[in-house]
């Protein structure tokens, strides 16, 4: 296994805060950057929105998608429109939905298809309890795509929806890879992403392959085991 960055580990009061800065402070310097559900990111991106309302010089993209219509209360698009795009004074110059109301394998093609011409200047990635990002699942057959940006598969947590989710080596190829994670329920799988053996059992440390170091801002309950 090639030796990997360290990762680059804040524990900070306000992870969410931070997170919205460096999210403010790309989106004024403009390029592509890469969104995440999850439930820590909807207070950073509508504190991202306050920070910077320009959003004119970004090209917008997701690391996954659930496999539902964007009006879906499921729908990674509609949590970043609803606290982020929204909000915004000037939407981004392009905005890449994953298709979720479509077939998986077509939309899946669609993404790795556009993602082919993209540079991903910013990717923000959250952390399952079980270890995964974006959605890729710990053991599943998708950690092994190498030869598309993107791919689809079942769901390993909930909710129980197929999912269109970026490849590893997409995500490893983002000039920036910032995740975030807090709580005490994150505590054991931050351990074991970034400070454990790089494993196809923790999806998020086979993201610590890339290039650059990633980059984790934590709370002190998600650091407690570090
Ligand atoms: C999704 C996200 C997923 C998320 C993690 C963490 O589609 O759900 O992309 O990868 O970031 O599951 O989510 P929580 O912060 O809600 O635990």
């Amino acid at each position: 296994m090639p030796v990997s960055p360290e990762p680059v580990i804040r524990v900070l009061d306000d992870p969410q805060r931070a997170c919205a800065e460096l999210l403010a402070e790309q989106a004024g310097r403009g390029g592509s950057i890469v969104l995440t559900g999850g439930s820590a990111v909807a207070p950073v991106y509508t504190t991202a929105s306050r920070l910077e309302p320009n959003w004119r010089k970004v090209t917008l993209w997701w690391g996954d998608e659930r496999c539902v219509r964007p009006g879906d209360p499921r729908s990674n698009y509609l949590l970043a429109c609803e606290s982020l795009l929204d909000r915004l004074l000037h939407l981004p110059s392009q905005v890449h939905r994953i298709r979720g109301e479509a077939e998986p394998p077509a939309a899946a093609a669609e993404y790795d298809a556009l993602l082919r011409e993209a540079t991903l200047d910013l990717l923000l990635l959250g952390l399952g309890p079980d270890g995964h990002c974006a959605s890729l699942f710990p053991g599943s057959p998708q950690l092994d795509v190498d030869d598309r940006l993107a791919t689809w598969g079942p769901p390993g947590l909930e909710p129980f929806v197929d999912r269109v989710t970026l490849t590893l080596p997409a995500l490893r190829s983002a000039r920036r890879i910032v995740f975030i994670a807090l709580g005490e329920s994150k505590a054991d799988a931050v351990a074991a992403a970034f400070g454990g053996e790089i494993s196809h059992d923790v999806p998020a440390s086979l993201v610590r392959l890339a290039e650059v170091p990633v980059e984790v801002l934590l709370d002190r309950d998600a650091a407690a085991s570090l």
